[in-house]
């Protein structure tokens, strides 16, 4: 939530973030705004809205200057207004600063500064924050071993609770900037006599690929094109050096309206980056390198545990159908917020799997690091290299499926549940699972990229579909056993995508309540993509909707006797593992496209951020 960018070189600063801050603007699109600094004066522009609309204000106010600072806002402390939108300066006007996070004492340090004489404009934490700055810069003398500007920004930040990722220039130190982080993503890109600090590697790829990833309680200072990196208790730090493989043109539309259609059509190319090299003919099973457990260890695991937030907690639940089938493991699923604060037992042969597209939800980071607390091993399934939940897991798998920009989750929410069958696969072939089934798997794993190109050609149909019900108030979305968090996953895309109301539930439980709210404005989307006695049950409960007057939206397995119905949308016969993928394609189709018929910012809706950096 929120994103930062900042810039030090030689180029002029204002337009590298303006546009730095649209690659950033998934993660925040409340309110935006520059600093930079120039022959020793800060300027600044802000503007609520979306980044374009601070850049039609830069245009009529272009700021000076080869440094500054950007953010892009998610709010969470203060309403959505100019005088809260970032950068926050200091009273004394010497410090700006950007800040993603919660200062969680804000209030406090507020309550010190107002008794030191300090006044606050703006209702944000972050305000407190660079003023508690300006005060330690204020009482620290000029000393020839402590650099002041950094002694002050680090004394400040052993004050504050809560997280951040922060990036503060001060007018008395031209070409100087010091960024920091606690438990938001803060990144340092080094280019030719240039140097970046940002919340995603993908917003400055298209100057540098060369980056560090700062680790919690790290400040890195930056003075002309070099840098240094200590720990708040003044540890040097040795930059660890990577290059980011992201291609810069996947964060472009390359031609498609906007990103989730084109994040939905990337999914044959995501689903086999999740698969390849990922499989082993001969032995009929699934090798994930990153597991970093032997077999051994893989066999004494009795229970595992799944814990993620939105999308990613809806592919926990298919991966628990996939898991207790195919390997015959206990699983659990938990709310990744729930679950770090119960006190949930847990014993040694317990395995925790978060599973995080931005690998930066702070909920899901907190529940891996309370398991880690209690001794127990945590795997993550991650979309981001070099995330938060990446680095601190004990072993995990990378989904490979290139950046995500849309706020709500597709192509990464297919590719979990990929790598849910390949885990599936591996813990089964270690435990009870056949070679021919294991074999199976693995053809319907292999034919799974060319089925999803087949759904994607339907999308024209799956639109005409959309034209029928975009004037609905209400939806249903009922499935059973493995489609019922497909029906979840379906209701939340629409929710989020059309602000239609809708509800996903078990086809059978429908009866116990959502029931009542049938009528000829809420229609029912009913994923009846089971086999033999379930699929037959859950036609009965098509008719049991029917009867009310719903009209009803299938989608089934082609060729399958549904009786009557409004409309259907066929998908290709597959194997129980791909099946739930198969079935997600039209559910992603279909809200993509009632949210455009309805107008809506399908790409940014309203008050969601892509990455949860708050509790
Ligand atoms: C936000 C996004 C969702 C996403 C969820 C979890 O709510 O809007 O699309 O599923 O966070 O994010 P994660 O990065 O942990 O998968």
């Amino acid at each position: 939530m929120c994103g930062i960018a900042a810039y030090l070189g030689w180029q002029q600063a204002a337009a590298i973030l303006a546009d730095a801050l649209r690659r950033l603007e998934y993660r925040g699109y409340d309110s935006a705004g520059v600093a930079t600094l120039n022959n020793g004066e800060l300027h600044c522009c802000r503007a609520v809205g979306t980044i374009s609309a601070l850049q039609k204000k830069l245009i009529g106010k272009p700021l000076p200057g080869t440094m500054g600072i950007g953010h892009t806002r998610w709010a969470t402390h203060g309403s959505v207004t100019e005088l809260n939108t970032h950068p926050h300066f200091s009273m004394d006007g010497k410090f700006a600063i950007v800040h993603n996070g919660v200062v969680e004492n804000f209030a406090s340090i507020r309550e010190f500064l107002s008794l030191q004489g300090y006044n606050f404009y703006s209702e944000t934490d972050t305000e407190a924050l660079v003023n508690l700055i300006a005060y330690h810069y204020a009482k620290e003398p000029e000393n020839a071993t402590k650099d002041r500007f950094l002694e002050s920004v680090r004394k400040s930040l052993l004050h504050v609770r809560g997280a951040y990722g922060i990036a503060v220039i001060c007018c008395e130190r031209p070409m100087e900037m010091i960024g920091a982080r606690n438990s938001s993503q803060l990144i340092l890109g080094i280019g030719k006599d240039e140097l970046f600090l940002s919340s995603d590697v993908a917003s400055f790829t298209t100057h540098t690929r060369d980056v560090v990833f700062l680790n919690d309680n790290e400040l890195v200072h930056i003075k002309n094109d070099s840098f240094a990196i200590t720990t708040l208790n003044m540890e040097e730090v040795a930059a660890v050096r990577q290059q980011v493989d992201w291609d810069t043109v996947a964060v472009e539309l390359n031609g498609y309206p906007h990103f989730m259609l084109k994040e939905i059509f990337e999914q044959p190319h995501a689903l086999e980056n999740a698969i390849r090299g990922r499989i082993e003919n001969d032995t009929a099973t699934a090798h994930l390198g990153g597991l970093q457990m032997t077999a051994h260890e893989l066999r004494g695991i009795n229970r595992i545990i799944f814990c993620a937030c939105g999308t990613a907690w809806c592919a926990c639940l298919v991966a628990e159908y996939f898991i207790e089938k195919i390997a015959r493991i206990p699983v659990e699923v938990e709310y990744a917020s729930e679950f770090r604060y119960r006190n949930a037992p847990l014993d040694q042969k317990t395995l925790l799997i978060v599973i995080s597209q931005s690998g930066e939800t702070v909920d899901t980071l907190a529940a891996m690091r309370e398991a880690q607390r209690r001794g127990i091993r945590v795997l993550a399934i991650t979309n981001c290299v070099g995330s938060a939940i990446a680095r601190e897991a004990n072993g995990g798998i990378y989904q490979h499926s290139g950046p995500e920009i849309g706020v709500a989750s597709t192509k990464a929410f297919t590719s979990q549940l990929c790598i849910a069958a390949l885990l599936a696969l591996q813990l089964g072939r270690l435990r009870d699972l056949s070679e021919a089934d294991g074999m199976e798997i693995i053809g319907a794993l292999k034919q799974l990229p060319a089925q999803v190109k087949s759904i994607l050609d339907q999308s024209s149909h799956i639109q005409a579909i959309a034209e029928r019900y975009q004037s609905c108030t209400d939806m249903i979305f009922l499935g059973r056993q493995s489609m019922f968090p497909i029906a979840l996953e379906g209701a939340l895309k629409l929710k989020e995508i059309s602000y239609i109301h809708a509800e996903g539930y078990p086809a059978a439980e429908m009866k116990h309540g959502p029931i009542a709210l049938i009528a000829p404005q809420c229609p029912v989307l009913c994923l009846a993509c089971n086999e033999e006695n379930i699929f037959e049950k859950t036609l009965s409960n098509i008719q049991e909707v029917r009867a009310r007057g719903a009209r009803t939206i299938i989608i089934a397995r082609e060729g399958s006797p549904i009786g009557v119905t409004d409309d259907v949308i066929w998908i290709p016969p597959a194997h129980d593992v791909t099946i739930p993928i198969l079935a997600t394609i039209p559910v992603q189709l279909f809200a993509y496209h009632m949210g455009i018929l309805r107008g809506c910012s399908v790409d940014k809706p309203r008050h969601l951020a892509k990455s949860v950096t708050v509790e």
